[in-house]
C-alpha cells in the first residue's frame, strides 16, 4: 500500500515537472526573440561592423535558401553572428564564425550567449587562413567580411566544401573593389556562379557581391 502510494507521488511530481518545464521553454524562447531584436537595436555597433541593412540583408539570404551550414571569415563581435545566426536557428541549421583577435572572440562569444544563440552559433578563435582548411564537412553559405585583399584565399579554402546551391557572401566590394579586384573576377568570370552586386543599405555607402554556386 505504502509503495502504491510513493509511485503515484512520484508520477505526479514527474508529471507537473515536466509540464513546468515545457512551460518555461515555450516562454523563454518567447521572451528570447523578443530580447532578441531590442540587443541588436541596443548594440553598439562600431564602424568594423556590418550595417544593419546589410545584417538583414544576410539574415533573409539564410533564411530564404534555408541554409543549414554556413561560415562566417571575421566576426568582430559578433553583429552579423548574431543576425545570421537567428536564420540559422530558424533553418535548424549551424554557423561557424572565424576571428583572429582574442578580444573580439571574447566579445563575440559573451554577446551570443546574452542572447541565447551560443548553441547555434560557434566563434573559432585563430587566423582563418588557418583554421579554415580544419573546418569538416559541406557549406551551403559564406560571408566573408575579413581582410579585404585575402578574400580569393579565404574562398579558395572554403571553395572545395561548397554544395552546389550555396550562396557566398563578400563584404565591402564597392569601396574595396580594387583590394579583392581578383575575388571579384574571380566570381564573376567563372561559369560555376551567378553573381552579382549589391546595395542594401546606404549607411557606409559600400556594397555586397552575392554569388550562387550553381547546381
Ligand atoms: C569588418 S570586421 C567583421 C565584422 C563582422 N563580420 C560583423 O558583421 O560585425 C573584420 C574582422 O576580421 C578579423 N580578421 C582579420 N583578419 C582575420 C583572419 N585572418 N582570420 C580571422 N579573422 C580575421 C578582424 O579582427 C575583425 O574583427
Amino acid at each position: 500500500m505504502r509503495r502504491r502510494r510513493l509511485l503515484i507521488l512520484i508520477s505526479c511530481v514527474t508529471v507537473v515537472g515536466f509540464g513546468a518545464l515545457l512551460a518555461y521553454s515555450g516562454e523563454r524562447k518567447k521572451m528570447s526573440s523578443q530580447a532578441r531584436e531590442q540587443f541588436i537595436k541596443d548594440f553598439q555597433r562600431s564602424p568594423l561592423n556590418t550595417t544593419i541593412g546589410d545584417a538583414m540583408m544576410l539574415r533573409i539570404l539564410v533564411e530564404g535558401t534555408g541554409a543549414k551550414r554556413g561560415i562566417e571569415v571575421g566576426s568582430a563581435n559578433g553583429f552579423g553572428a548574431i543576425n545570421m545566426g537567428i536564420a540559422f536557428e530558424r533553418t535548424g541549421g549551424h554557423l561557424y564564425t572565424l576571428e583572429i583577435s582574442p578580444k573580439m572572440v571574447k566579445d563575440c562569444r559573451a554577446n551570443l550567449q546574452k542572447v541565447a544563440l551560443d548553441k547555434t552559433v560557434t566563434c573559432i578563435e585563430g587566423d582563418a587562413l588557418k583554421t579554415l582548411p580544419k573546418l569538416e564537412g559541406e557549406f551551403d553559405f559564406v560571408f566573408i567580411d575579413a581582410v579585404k585583399r585575402d578574400y580569393l584565399k579565404y574562398f579558395k579554402l572554403i571553395e572545395p566544401k561548397l554544395k552546389p546551391g550555396a550562396v557566398i557572401v563578400g563584404d565591402n566590394v564597392i569601396r574595396s573593389a580594387r583590394a579583392m579586384k581578383d575575388f571579384l573576377d574571380y566570381l564573376q568570370k567563372s561559369p560555376n556562379y551567378d553573381t552579382v552586386i549589391i546595395r542594401a543599405s546606404m549607411e557606409k555607402n559600400d556594397g555586397l557581391s552575392i554569388s550562387y554556386k550553381i547546381k
